[in-house]
């Protein structure tokens, strides 16, 4: 059986998490490579609601579960995962690549002034330290999963941190809980995915945070810190690009970011209060209210190429179901010209005037199939995309999903 890839179209939270533990099933291991805490990926069951931030979204199905090296580790909020869901009865069966570079209690310190530094163009991250410890990575300063347990020159970080912060740190306390939850965790992914691969096993690549969020393909410099594109997969977890397998992108019917930065099919009347009540489109990680914006074809034109998109998951249609009459941008219009491509816009996309196409669907019932309209509407997201849409979400539980 083939690996999947499970990516993010849009700006996150596209419903990546109630999808990968549907699919988890049919995978041996479920496999986290790219953010950190940032995310949040939540499941809903009959027993309740998880949101996980680190521990990869196939928790509830008994999987193995692998983080690599390509995610950064905040270990107080993985111990404080494992340990919540241990409660609830689940024991996750995680192992952590060695490689991954760890979150300190001073990255999340970094990160909040950082943010203050830029005024009124802040990014509004989710301040979990996830910028300040890969660039903590880049600058060769930041210890790594196995460096908790080997010798680390922890001093130069330390020092650095002094000087930035202008006062003394000390990081015994969080060494402490990163090696009893490091101990008898720690793998090497690569050769793990390897193993499932060459016994005729397959896994299941859980994307975080959304393609326009990739700090280089994404809309610069109001993105995330990591990479989110499909061929991180390979050097996140040290597996050549064929092993990536079909990737799938998730599409949420509307567009949502959380967040400043540039959104062209933002929608600035009372609908996008609805559209948010609807959809509770309030941060899984943060609870701010997400920013809400029509469908947008040319961003998504532009992450189906740069993502090699096999398939399309269109998520949310319940929530569209209930707005009675909605658009979606196939194009936009700068300086009198129309354009569908979206690199043409990276440097002028404030001034872009999104072009739209007006639709309405009815509500969709379990066990009813799908209605004329909302076959009508995948035909046309189909035909503007190039791509087939394989599965529809149409609520948080598990049985409203229907596969095409
Ligand atoms: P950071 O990743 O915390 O540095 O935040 C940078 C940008 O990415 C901010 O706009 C965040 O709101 C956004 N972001 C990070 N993680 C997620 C996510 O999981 N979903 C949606 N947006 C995210």
């Amino acid at each position: 059986m083939q690996n999947l890839a499970i990516i993010g179209l849009q700006w996150g939270d596209e419903g990546k998490g109630k999808i990968i533990d549907y699919l988890a099933d049919r995978f041996d291991a479920v496999v986290r490579y790219n953010g950190g805490s940032n995310a949040g990926h939540t499941v809903v069951t009959k027993s309740g609601k998880y949101t996980f931030h680190l521990i990869p979204s196939g928790a509830l199905k008994g999987k193995k579960l692998l983080i690599g090296a390509g995610v950064t580790v905040d270990p107080i909020i993985l111990n404080d995962e494992i340990e919540l869901i241990k409660r609830h009865g689940i024991n996750a069966d995680v192992l952590i690549d060695g490689r991954c570079t760890l979150v300190t209690p001073f990255d999340k310190e970094l990160d909040i002034s950082i943010e203050e530094m830029r005024g009124g163009r802040m990014l509004g991250t989710t301040r979990r330290g996830i910028g300040p410890s890969y660039a903590m990575r880049a600058l060769r300063l930041a210890p790594r999963a196995i460096d908790t347990i080997h010798e680390f020159d922890y001093d130069s970080m330390l020092r650095f941190y002094e000087r930035i912060l202008g006062k003394k740190v000390r990081l015994e306390d969080w060494l402490r809980i990163a090696r009893s939850v490091f101990k008898d965790r720690l793998c090497d992914a690569s050769s793990q995915i390897y193993e499932i691969n060459e016994r005729g096993g397959s896994v299941l690549f859980e994307g975080s945070q959304g393609t326009l969020l990739d700090i280089l393909y994404g809309s610069y410099p109001y993105v995330t810190s990591s990479h989110t594109l499909s061929s991180y997969i390979a050097t996140s977890l040290g597996l050549p690009g064929k092993y990536i397998g079909k990737v799938m992108g998730v599409v949420k019917c509307y567009t949502t970011r959380v967040g400043g930065g540039p959104f062209p099919t933002e929608i600035g009347d009372g609908i996008a209060d609805s559209i948010r009540k609807i959809g509770n489109e309030y941060g899984a990680t943060t609870g701010r209210p997400r920013r809400i914006g029509w469908l947008d074809l040319v961003a998504l034109r532009y992450a189906i190429r740069v993502n090699g998109v096999d398939e399309i998951i269109l998520s949310k249609l319940d929530v569209l179901a209930k707005i009675k009459d909605f658009k979606i941008c196939t194009a936009y219009e700068l300086d009198g010209e129309e354009i569908r491509d979206f690199y043409k816009v990276l440097g002028a996309m404030d001034n872009v005037v999104p072009l739209y196409d007006n639709f309405s669907i009815d509500e969709i019932e379990i066990g009813n199939g799908i209605s004329g309209k909302v076959k009508d509407l995948i035909d046309f997201i189909e035909k503007e995309l190039d791509v087939n849409v394989s599965i529809i979400s149409y609520g948080e539980e598990r049985e409203r999903t229907i596969e095409l």
